[in-house]
């Protein structure tokens, strides 16, 4: 299941997950991609955006796991097959930026929402 990519790529409140920590998180995201997508180069650009997701991953990893999610290990686990596709790119072009902008935004609808009221 995919989610359209919105136009500007940016966070809005259908996106809530009803934690504000955790939409913080969401909107710096949204932020460093557009970022990424103004540059498209693998450099520092990319790496920020990467530590960042690395960060906010194990936010809600902690969060989840703190309040016994029974989704727990399978969730973790496409944030880590995510953290491993994109530490493979070597070049950020469309395509890279296609598969970065709707991983996020189909994340968040399919997967983070089934979190929402749980942490
Ligand atoms: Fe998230
Ligand atoms: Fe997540």
């Amino acid at each position: 299941m995919s989610y359209p990519i919105p136009t500007p790529y940016e966070w809005s409140t259908t996106l809530d997950i009803g934690n504000a920590e955790l939409n913080e998180q969401h909107k710096k995201l949204f932020t460093l991609i557009n970022a990424l997508d103004a540059k498209r180069s693998c450099g520092t650009t990319l790496k920020e955006l990467l530590d960042y997701v690395v960060f906010h991953f194990k936010t809600e990893e902690d969060l989840f796991a703190k309040a016994g999610w029974s989704e727990s290990a399978s969730h973790k686990e496409t944030h880590d097959k995510f953290v491993q596709d994109a530490l493979a790119l070597t070049s950020v072009g469309d395509a890279e930026m296609q598969f970065i902008k709707q991983w996020l935004i189909t994340h968040i609808c399919a997967s983070d929402m089934k979190y929402k009221g749980v942490i």
